[in-house]
Parts: C-alpha cells; sequence; structure tokens
C-alpha cells in the first residue's frame, strides 16, 4: 500500500526507487526528509543557499513569507511590540511560554544582577585602535567572556548552559555600549540597575560622569521595541552561524561571537548601516529616481539597501511597525521636518510603484527604517548593527539551547559537489 506521506524519487540511471518520508510542521510548507538519500542512492543534494532546505527542526519563532507574519512561540510580532518588552519577550523566546508576573519579576532581577562585566574585560577594549568599527570590538569582547566565565562553560550541564545564555543577555547592552564609549574616548559608564533593559542601554551610551542623565521615556520604549523586533528570526545567516559553531561543542560565548561575525555583512544586519550611507548618497529627493534606475541596472552592483528579503515576498511587518515608531519618535524628539525620514518615505513611495520592485517582490524590510530611528535617537551609524547584535542575541540563545537538547544533534558538515582537479600526481618545482 502506498503511502501519502513520502516523496518516491527514482534515479534514472540504475532505475531504484526510494520513498522519502514528508513531514509536517504545525505552519509552513512540508518538509521531504532527504537524510535516507546518501545511504541509499548515494547521492548527495545541492542547494547553495539554502534556497530549499531546512537544516533543524524548531519551536521557537516563525515567518510565513507570503503573508508577511512573523510569530515568536505562536504570537504575532505586532502584538508582542506592542503589548510586551523585551525582556518578557527574551523569557518567551528562551523558555517558550510567557510568564506569569512572579516569573518575570525573577527573570528580569535575575538579569539585572548579571549586567557588570568583569573589570579586567574593560582593558580589553584598550588593545582596540580608538577608531576600530565597534563591530570588529564586538566580535573579539563576545569571544573573550569564554575567557573570563569558567565557571558556566560545561555544554553539557543544563545549569551552566542557562547561566551562560543569562550572562550573554544581561552584559551584551554594556559589552555594546562600552563599544561606543571606547571610540569617541568617554569613559565606560556602569549599569544603572534601576533602569530597565532598554533605559540602561541609553544611559551606559549616552551619559557621562560629571552629568545626570535623564532617558527619554518615548525613545526608551521605542528602543524596546526595537529590541523586540530584531530579537529573532528563524535559521537566518547569523542563527545557522550560531547553530554550526556550537554544534562542534563550541562554547555558547564562541558560538554567538561568530554569529555576530555573520551578522556583520550587509547582505544581513549590516543593512542598516547601508541604508542611512544610501540615504546620504541619494541626498535629495530629486535624486531619487535616478538611484531606483541604478538599482534595476543589471552592470551596476547599487541595490536599494533595505529593501528586499529572502523570505517576505508581501510585506515585511517588522518594517511596518517601524514605520509608525519612527514618527512618534521623530515628533517626540521635534525632528518633525527629519529630511533622511522626508527622503525614506519618498523612496519607498517610488519604488513600490516601480515595476522591477512590483514583479520582484521588493519591500521595505526592518533595517530600512530601524536606522532612521536609532539616528535620530543619536546612535551613530557604526553602531547600528551593534544594536542589531544586541537585540539578536536572545534569539541566538535560544536557538543554541533548543539546539543542545535535540535528538538530532550531530556536528553541522554540509557535503559539496567536487569540480576541481580529479586525483593526481606531485611534480616537483623544476619539472613544472
Ligand atoms: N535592490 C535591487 N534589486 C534587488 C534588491 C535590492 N535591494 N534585492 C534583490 N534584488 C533583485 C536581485 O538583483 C535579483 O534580481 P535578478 O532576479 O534579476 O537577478 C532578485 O531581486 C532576487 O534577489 P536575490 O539577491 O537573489 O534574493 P535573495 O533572497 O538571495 O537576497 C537580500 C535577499 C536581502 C540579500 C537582498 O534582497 C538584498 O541584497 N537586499 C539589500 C540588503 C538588505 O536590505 N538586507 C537586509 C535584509 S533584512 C535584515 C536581515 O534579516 O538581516
Amino acid at each position: 500500500m502506498s503511502n501519502k506521506n513520502t516523496l518516491t524519487l527514482t534515479d534514472n540511471r540504475t532505475g531504484k526507487t526510494i520513498s522519502l518520508p514528508i513531514q509536517a510542521g504545525t505552519a509552513g510548507p512540508p518538509v521531504v526528509d532527504i537524510r535516507g538519500i546518501y545511504g541509499d542512492f548515494g547521492l548527495f543534494t545541492l542547494d547553495p543557499g539554502f534556497k530549499s532546505t531546512a537544516s533543524c527542526t524548531s519551536n521557537i519563532t516563525f515567518i510565513d513569507g507570503e503573508k508577511g507574519v512573523l510569530l515568536y512561540r505562536g504570537y504575532p510580532i505586532e502584538q508582542l511590540a506592542d503589548q510586551s518588552s523585551f525582556v518578557e519577550t527574551s523569557y518567551l523566546l528562551m523558555k517558550g511560554e510567557l510568564p506569569n508576573q512572579s516569573q518575570l519579576d525573577d527573570f528580569d532581577q535575575l538579569i539585572t544582577r548579571h549586567t557588570m562585566v568583569h573589570e579586567q574585560l574593560l582593558n580589553f577594549y584598550q588593545g582596540f585602535r580608538r577608531d576600530a568599527h565597534p563591530m570588529a570590538i564586538m566580535v573579539g569582547v563576545v569571544g573573550a567572556l569564554s575567557a573570563f566565565y569558567h565557571d558556566s562553560l560545561d555544554i553539557h550541564d543544563p545549569r551552566h548552559r542557562e547561566l551562560s545564555a543569562i550572562r550573554l543577555l544581561a552584559k551584551i547592552p554594556t559589552i555594546a555600549a562600552a563599544c561606543y564609549k571606547h571610540s569617541i574616548g568617554q569613559p565606560f559608564i556602569y549599569p544603572d540597575n534601576n533602569l530597565d533593559y532598554a533605559a540602561n542601554f541609553l544611559k551606559m551610551m549616552f551619559a557621562v560622569p560629571g552629568q545626570n542623565y535623564q532617558v527619554n521615556p518615548v525613545v526608551a520604549r521605542a528602543l524596546d521595541k526595537i529590541l523586540i523586533l530584531h530579537a529573532d528570526h528563524e535559521q537566518n545567516a547569523s542563527t545557522s552561524t550560531v547553530r554550526l559553531a556550537g554544534s562542534t561543542g563550541a562554547n555558547p560565548f564562541a558560538a554567538i561571537s561568530a554569529g555576530i561575525g555573520a551578522l556583520w555583512g550587509p547582505s544581513h544586519g549590516g543593512a542598516n548601516e547601508a541604508v542611512l550611507k544610501m540615504l546620504y548618497e541619494i541626498g535629495t529627493v530629486e535624486n531619487v529616481p535616478k538611484f531606483i534606475k541604478k538599482a534595476q541596472d543589471p552592470n551596476d552592483s547599487f541595490r536599494l539597501m533595505g529593501f528586499g528579503h529572502r523570505v517576505y515576498r508581501n510585506h515585511d511587518p517588522r518594517a511596518q511597525v517601524l514605520k509608525k515608531e519612527a514618527k512618534k519618535v521623530l515628533e517626540a524628539l521635534d525632528h518633525h521636518d527629519d529630511p533622511l525620514f522626508k527622503l525614506a518615505l519618498e523612496l519607498e513611495r517610488i519604488a513600490l510603484e516601480d515595476e522591477y520592485f512590483i514583479e520582484k517582490k521588493l519591500y521595505p524590510n526592518v533595517d530600512f527604517y530601524s536606522g532612521i530611528i536609532e539616528s535620530a535617537m543619536g546612535i551613530p551609524t557604526n553602531m547600528f548593527t551593534v544594536m542589531f547584535a544586541m537585540a539578536r542575541c536572545v534569539g541566538w540563545i535560544a536557538q543554541w539551547k533548543e539546539m543542545m537538547v535535540d535528538k538530532d544533534l550531530v556536528i553541522g558538515r554540509p557535503r559539496q559537489l567536487y569540480q576541481g582537479p580529479a586525483q593526481r600526481n606531485y611534480k616537483a618545482v623544476n619539472s613544472r
């Protein structure tokens, strides 16, 4: 009897057939389990960029790119951005359910207790040139955490894993703000545990020892939203990097440092920095059509940064939340006539009416508006990707923790289609 939940393949070279099981998830396309292909057929599969390949099973985040839906543990991102806090969302991502009040208070306190970094870690910053890119510092310092917290490095001990997770979540804003302070030659500001997660970060970024610093609540709330919106995003390039590094048994600080490196690229987390650079390059609304044309020219490497996404083919729900938030923040900060925002709106309007962008389903992504808000907050452009890393850290941790208890966990080791020379004999240099 034929089983409906299989895919039958025939190797036409040999006539041999194989039935591969099809597994359905809670949502999204079902997957064909191809693990048997090599054993039964002696074949590998080829899928550069993982366009059709699921690398793992996961219960954390789900995207429906056709409908523009993003869920964390089943909850729509719009509801979380509107009603939750970053700390509560972090609990949800890490533990699977929303906390009750006392669970939330305990979690909040636990994070607060771990916000300081080892004093010696601060010396580490002095080794970096003053003009180092903050992401370069971030990759190094997060990796260096493994040299400071030996008591939580046993990846097979659940208590160690939990402690590392809390340490990363708690210390990442302190590390990020210190990257900025180092770059402008100001003293590091210690965490203020009376403030919430976002407000504490703003204080560590902008306070100076000689003056009182008051956090603007509208700015703190907007930052909290930005953190929620960036917190996790399925098996994207940096998360997959964290999983791949973690699958070797590397400690979580090392794995997350690898993820930060992957996030840096302009096709991924580096896009928010690239959006601002692009807006400055475009300069005025009159120049928009010229740049829209450039983006379509196959001989020009220019792309509209902040547009397009591998998964979203309708709209990026995070961008829609941020567009509204940008208006609020600019008003609260008295930047009503922000020329960059006006330029961004015009660019978005023209691109969304353009045949090329419509046909290729290219919509503004999360990076298109985050940079404008962050810029209005006074955050310099070269810190934007650091902000992204700070937010995504909890997603990386949640995915790493999930992987560590996955019964299918094995070292990640892709195959390849080798097209180099066949075996040949070495020739001495004088006979080549
Ligand atoms: N501007 C102009 N053309 C574009 C753009 C763009 N931003 N994005 C894609 N295209 C074109 C691309 O040239 C290609 O055309 P053709 O079919 O003629 O070769 C087609 O659309 C498909 O693009 P792709 O590069 O094959 O698509 P992808 O899924 O591999 O890449 C992407 C997705 C995000 C890397 C790409 O859209 C891009 O480079 N966007 C700009 C960078 C950016 O904003 N990145 C942030 C992503 S969201 C944050 C995150 O998750 O990290």
